[in-house]
């Protein structure tokens, strides 16, 4: 920030002015700033694809403020962590990668440094970023990226730092710009928040209430991505079976999904995440009547065990998630499905675990995600008692991965010799003249071919199965 504009009065302090208009008067402020070039934002996002698709909104807005983008750290101007909240260990992450910037910053004095997120939702983390990173000039929680322009004004105009962390109960913002990672691969968010208040999650009070887009916002976009050549679009929310409540529109999930399949193009159609208690059999036969909806879904049991269940407010039981993968494999046959899975909730014994091991054994997961359960302040479980030391649950950690293993390669082996029809994701990383792509269940294929093919289908066939890693050849 040149001295000159640090002490001049701002003309437009309590003005009320539009996001477009504080968009404007920052490119202005930047290249006044920066009259030799462009000045560079570097963009790192942690956690979920919820917050992949903020930071690609985040960076929509930034190139409209002039911005261009960089990868490395040490050349960029304005650098901003999204950051996530669900378990202790990514906010760990975060502080060390924060405290790393403090001698770049020593180095760059103009560097504007910001952080926003899950995490900077919560008033204790943005307290003691206040108190301990002083480097720091701008946090915003999830609540204020729609209003992200006004607060880049007002960190550049210089003087104060700036902290945004009100919880707004207001509709969804619409009309911010998109600066998406991928050409072929697309996200689109349908809702934001999540109302179910699982016993050990932090998302409801980080993220608030569910709050659906519109009806037309939605398929206007997704009508933008198929025009735009995207390949895959997955759509997002905490709990996209709750899309529509509320939102005065009548249309609920099932026949959003009808609807975005009926569109015109060459498409994959994915969505994430359903929870069990709200997954019904209508959801499941849309899927099974929509041939651009890929045969994968990703319903997290969390527990196996019913008691646990219970303590961790899941609303439904073992048997009820059981029923509905039956009735999912009995209308679609090839479906692929993956879970999330915590080992050792607060109270949870050996023996309940013992029925989390046994349900995965009986499902056949394709993939699981799986987390050591993680305290988080001001959720109910982070109150409960929890006798059985991390060791220990490291231990039954390991022993459901291994079950884990076992399972996949078995998986594994029954894809040999099948063809599937693979979207072309990259080359892989060991850069090989080999290329990766995925099925429509989710699942990964390493086969030679040209880096031309990346953003098309192709069908490949599996020859070689080595645990989960599978190897092919393009048979089309
Ligand atoms: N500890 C461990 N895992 C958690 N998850 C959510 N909260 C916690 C926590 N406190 C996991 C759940 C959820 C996934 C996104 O993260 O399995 O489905
Ligand atoms: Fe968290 Fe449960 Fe909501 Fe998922 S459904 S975001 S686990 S509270």
């Amino acid at each position: 920030m040149p001295e000159n504009n640090k002490n001049r009065a701002d003309p437009f302090a309590g003005k009320a002015l539009s996001q477009k208009e504080y968009t404007e008067l920052t490119r202005a402020l930047l290249s006044e700033k920066y009259p030799l070039g462009q000045p560079l934002a570097f963009v790192h996002t942690y956690g979920c694809q919820g917050n992949v698709s903020d930071s690609e909104r985040i960076k929509g807005m930034l190139d409209e403020m002039g911005y261009g983008f960089t990868e490395n750290v040490e050349e960029a101007d304005f650098v901003l962590f999204n950051t996530c909240a669900v378990r202790e260990h990514a906010e760990d992450r975060v502080f060390g990668n924060v405290g790393a910037l403090k001698p770049v910053k020593s180095e760059k004095k103009d560097m504007i440094i910001a952080l926003c997120g899950c995490m900077m939702q919560q008033p204790h983390i943005a307290e003691k970023i206040k108190k301990s990173y002083p480097f720091v000039n701008l946090v915003f929680g999830t609540f204020a990226i729609s209003v992200f322009p006004e607060l880049m004004y007002k960190t550049l105009r210089g003087g104060r730092r700036v902290f945004e962390i009100t919880e707004k109960n207001e509709p969804v913002a619409e009309g911010l710009p998109v600066r998406r990672d991928s050409d072929f691969k697309a996200w689109l968010p349908i809702m934001y928040g999540c109302n179910n208040f699982c016993t050990y999650c932090i998302v409801p009070y980080v993220r608030g209430r569910e709050r659906s887009r519109k009806l037309c916002a939605v398929i206007e976009e997704a009508k933008e991505i198929i025009a735009g050549g995207a390949k895959e679009i997955t759509l997002l929310g905490q709990n996209v079976n709750s899309y529509g409540k509320g939102s005065g529109d009548g249309v609920g999930f099932p026949e959003l999904l009808k609807m975005l399949n009926a569109l015109e193009g060459d498409f994959r159609l994915r969505f994430m995440t359903s929870h069990p208690k709200d997954c019904t059999k209508e959801l499941l036969d849309a899927m099974a009547s929509c041939e651009k909806a890929d045969r994968h879904l990703h319903l997290p049991f969390q527990s196996g065990n019913n008691r646990v269940l219970k303590a961790m407010n899941r609303g439904y039981t073992r048997e009820k998630y059981l029923e509905l993968i039956s009735y999912a494999r009995e209308v679609m046959p090839d479906i692929s499905i993956t879970s999330d899975i915590i080992v050792g909730f607060p109270g949870e014994t050996y023996e309940e675990f013992l029925d989390t091991l046994s349900l995965i054994k009986e499902v056949k997961f394709t993939s699981l995600f799986t987390f050591i359960y993680s305290p988080r302040k001001g959720t109910r479980a982070a109150e409960m008692p929890d006798p059985v030391p991390y060791a220990e649950k490291s231990k039954w950690f390991s022993e459901l991965l291994k079950a884990q293993e076992e399972i996949a390669a078995e998986r594994s082996k029954s894809m040999l010799g099948k063809t599937y029809e693979v979207l072309v994701e990259g080359e892989t990383k060991e850069k090989n003249g080999m290329l990766t792509g995925r099925t429509g269940g989710n699942i990964n294929i390493d086969f030679p071919g040209d880096a031309a093919l990346i953003g098309t289908f192709v069908k490949v066939k599996v020859t070689q199965a080595k645990n989960w890693l599978l190897t092919g050849e393009i048979t089309e």
